[in-house]
């Protein structure tokens, strides 16, 4: 399963980085306007960080607009993965961005379906975002399920990202889901690490250790 850690924030995606467990980056137009930096700067410094796929998410609505800036973030590095949008105008791009052999992730994604037409235009990843569904009473990860079914039945290759993740629990049940991908925020990965029984079991063995006779 890969870890991807879901940030603009240079800081962080070194500190996280050198922790030695994840595999790429995505970014969004909300994470890089929090950095107060110009986006080409900042996509420049991650990708010169992580060894991974880096994804970079275009603003244009239609496939036209998509494709020029797509096409410019694909120059910045041979890691950088177009992000769009899924609409009817973000899969037309899609689709020629497959025929050029620029990497996608088609993002913003809430239903089976709409999974279904990415990975029909040849999408790298679809990016399903649990969080927001759990948000408004729907259950996020059923979404990643169903995707995980249909993608299966027919063999596409599209990757599953599961995004918007609020918690492990999120980041279990995609590893369960067999998603290929989990994405989420620093607090969350942190957390991962975390186990009380670990620091109980810690402080039992130094305390027994300073019983044992010292030469
Ligand atoms: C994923 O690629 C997105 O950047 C991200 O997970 C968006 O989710 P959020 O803004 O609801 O956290």
């Amino acid at each position: 399963m890969k870890l991807f850690l879901d940030t603009a924030d240079v800081a962080q995606i070194r500190e996280v980085w050198s922790w030695g467990i994840i595999d790429g980056v995505t970014t969004n137009p909300t994470h890089v306007s929090k950095t107060g930096r110009k986006p080409v700067e900042v996509y420049k410094e991650i990708c010169d960080i992580v060894d991974g796929p880096i994804s970079m998410e275009t603003i244009g609505l239609k496939a036209d607009e998509i494709l020029v800036e797509g096409r410019q973030l694909a120059k910045i590095h041979k890691n950088a993965v177009v992000k769009v949008v899924n609409t009817l105008e973000g899969l037309k791009a899609v689709k020629q961005f497959t025929k050029e052999g620029i990497k996608t992730n088609v993002t913003v994604t809430f239903s089976p379906l709409q999974a279904l037409l990415a990975a029909k235009v040849g999408a790298g990843y679809i990016s399903p975002f649990v969080g927001r569904l759990d948000a408004v009473g729907h259950v996020g990860m059923d979404l990643v399920r169903q995707i995980k079914t249909i993608y299966g039945n027919y063999g596409y290759k599209t990757e599953i990202i599961v995004a918007a993740v609020r918690h492990p629990m999120h980041v279990l049940e995609a590893g369960l889901a067999g998603a290929e991908v989990c994405t989420m925020g620093y607090d969350v990965i942190k957390q991962l690490y975390n186990h009380p029984l670990t620091d109980l079991g810690i402080e039992m063995f130094l305390n027994d250790w300073k019983k044992v006779p010292k030469a």
